[in-house]
């Protein structure tokens, strides 16, 4: 039984109008995928560029295969275990899947939220959900319904609130095309978890760039920057100048604000965003954030914090 906010949404997404929805992973902003001009609104919406390929968000692997063109063994394997959650499988599209969603590339992003709002609202359209984050280009992703609002404001014709996102961070890519498994955006489903499942798993040559067939266009460094200054600082490092906080894991050390991450990774993603997102409105001149291990189990975490770091060398350290 669908509540009627659910069914609300899905009236507008079925009249090709935007609803931001929450997933496990980040807040969406969705539109009907088959429809091209809605999809349009996505981008005008985000101000994001046209090249970037949206994920499909979908009720049920049923609905993925019937949108791929070629569905692949290590495809189904992989959806059994992990779906619903936060892994995007890329597979060959079907032809009547919008270029405007795939940004002209011959294969698509599929994804089964495990956010019951999510699912609901899916279920409720009957309809595959076109959702990049649902947050202004460039900026970081929203994990609450008053993150979207913030960011989108009456760009969107709805928000579904769904309390916090539990995972945090944005799912894991994964391309299984052309008889391979390659890692295109690390998430809180390891590559080690995916090994498990179907063997070798490859990295992509430089996901930031994009491009080739095995590449994630639209991977951009800006794509998770919170407003503040962020630098990533080792634990015996020095700190800029000025009114900053410090996000300590292992080694607590004077900051004017210190705030203390858990030092478990999975933990650490589901808290990094909100963080980020609260600070932006204290009263703070920087961010600095204690160095993560270099190992496979804090890889999604170092990703988003090297793509939230300023470019700039912190000024007047101290
Ligand atoms: O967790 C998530 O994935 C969230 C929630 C809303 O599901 N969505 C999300 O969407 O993070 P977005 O648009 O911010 O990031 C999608 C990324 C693109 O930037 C691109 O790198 C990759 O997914 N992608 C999508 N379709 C692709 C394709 N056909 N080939 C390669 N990469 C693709
Ligand atoms: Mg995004």
């Amino acid at each position: 039984m669908s509540s009627i906010p659910i069914e609300q949404a899905a009236g507008l997404i079925r009249a090709g109008r935007l609803v931001a929805f929450p997933t496990e992973t980040v807040y969406g902003l969705g539109a009907n995928a088959l429809d091209a001009a809605a999809v349009e609104r996505i981008f005008e919406a985000k101000g994001r560029p046209k090249s970037s390929p949206l994920i499909v968000h979908v009720a049920s692997i049923e609905m993925a295969r019937d949108l791929a063109l070629e569905w692949p063994e290590r495809a189904e394997i992989l959806a059994r275990a992990f779906w619903p959650g936060p892994l995007t499988l890329v597979v060959r599209k079907r032809a009547d899947i919008p270029a405007m969603v795939t940004a002209g590339l011959d294969t698509v992003g599929l994804r089964m939220p495990a956010h019951p709002m999510a699912l609901e609202l899916l279920r409720a359209t009957g309809l595959p959900i076109a959702a990049p984050s649902a947050n202004r280009f460039t900026e970081l992703s929203p994990v609450t319904a008053g993150h979207v609002r913030a960011s989108l404001g009456d760009r969107v014709d709805m928000v579904l609130d769904g309390g916090s996102s539990t995972v945090g961070i944005e799912s894991t890519v994964l391309s299984v095309v052309d008889e391979r498994c390659v890692l295109l955006r690390p998430g809180v489903v390891s590559a080690a978890d995916i090994e498990a499942f179907v063997g070798i798993v490859e990295r992509a040559a430089n996901p930031q760039d994009g491009g080739g067939a095995h590449q994630s266009p639209g991977q951009h460094r800006r794509h998770y920057r919170p407003r503040k200054p962020l630098f990533l600082v080792d634990p015996d490092g020095p700190l800029p100048t000025g009114q900053g906080a410090y996000l300590w894991r292992s080694t607590v050390r004077k900051a004017l604000q210190a705030i203390h991450m858990p030092d478990n990774a999975v933990e650490y993603a589901a808290r990094l965003y909100g963080t980020l997102h609260e600070l932006d409105h204290r009263d703070v001149d920087w961010v600095a954030v204690e160095r993560v291990p270099d190992d496979a189990e804090w890889e999604a975490v170092a990703d988003r914090l090297r793509r939230a770091a300023s470019e700039i060398d912190p000024p007047n350290t101290i």
